[in-house]
């Protein structure tokens, strides 16, 4: 039986289209948004795929919309629990209720740069070489597990919607990628924080930025 998966949102949906796209060994069980205006709903909706919307504004506190959040992904008992572009902070109960389970995409490589405006961030910093990170979720926001990432150069005459975009196209291919490794068994927590893929893979080089040319 394929492993089965919830998708969470709350806008573009984006990263959720390119793990629809890439078809995975994996069924797609629910896509929850905790907006309704999330444009990736219609996109889900449109192939298929089960939408739900759990509105945290119509929840007095966050331990009150987590739970309704969790009650509502319980119902498709997924094995694993995709955030994709989620804009909720989770509490300590949530988190540990789906320990292991709860796998996120942030945009830049951590840990550096967590939390919001993660390209005016690296912008800001000066780095020469930024990305994205695909880790498991922990307490601490954008610390978890790393199981992989992707870079790209941050280049002379960026903006920061040329930077995030470049990103992003990163973003697209990672995510996928780590959820078809997870489908195949081939992740493996090490402890300490630290996650092992299994399987043979090439060392792509080394990127250097900037790089003169020729
Ligand atoms: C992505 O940049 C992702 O890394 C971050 O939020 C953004 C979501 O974009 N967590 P989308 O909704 O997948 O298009």
């Amino acid at each position: 039986m394929r492993a089965r998966i919830v998708i969470l949102i709350s806008g573009r949906g984006s990263n959720m289209a390119a793990i629809l796209a890439a078809g995975l060994p994996l069924q797609v069980a629910a896509v929850i948004s905790n907006l309704p205006e999330a444009d990736g709903l219609e996109l889900a909706a449109a192939q298929g795929i089960p939408t739900v919307v759990v509105d945290h504004r119509l929840y007095p506190t966050r331990a009150a919309f987590d739970a309704a959040l969790a009650e509502t992904i319980e119902g498709y008992a997924p094995q694993l629990v995709v955030l994709a572009g989620f804009m909720r902070l989770f509490t300590a109960e949530f988190v540990a209720r789906f320990r292991g389970r709860l796998i996120n995409i942030h945009p830049s490589l951590l840990p550096s740069f967590p939390g919001l405006h993660t390209h005016r961030q690296a912008l800001a910093a000066g780095v020469r070489i930024h990305g994205c990170t695909v880790h498991f979720v922990t307490e601490q926001v954008d610390h978890g597990p790393i199981v992989a990432q992707a870079a790209v150069p941050v280049l002379a005459d960026d903006t920061e919607a040329l930077l995030a975009a470049r990103v992003l196209r990163c973003e697209h291919v990672l995510y996928p990628r780590v959820l078809q490794w997870w489908a195949e068994g081939r992740l493996e927590d090490q402890g300490g924080g630290r996650i092992r893929v299994r399987g043979s893979f090439r060392s792509s080089g080394s990127l250097m930025t900037p790089e003169p040319d020729a």
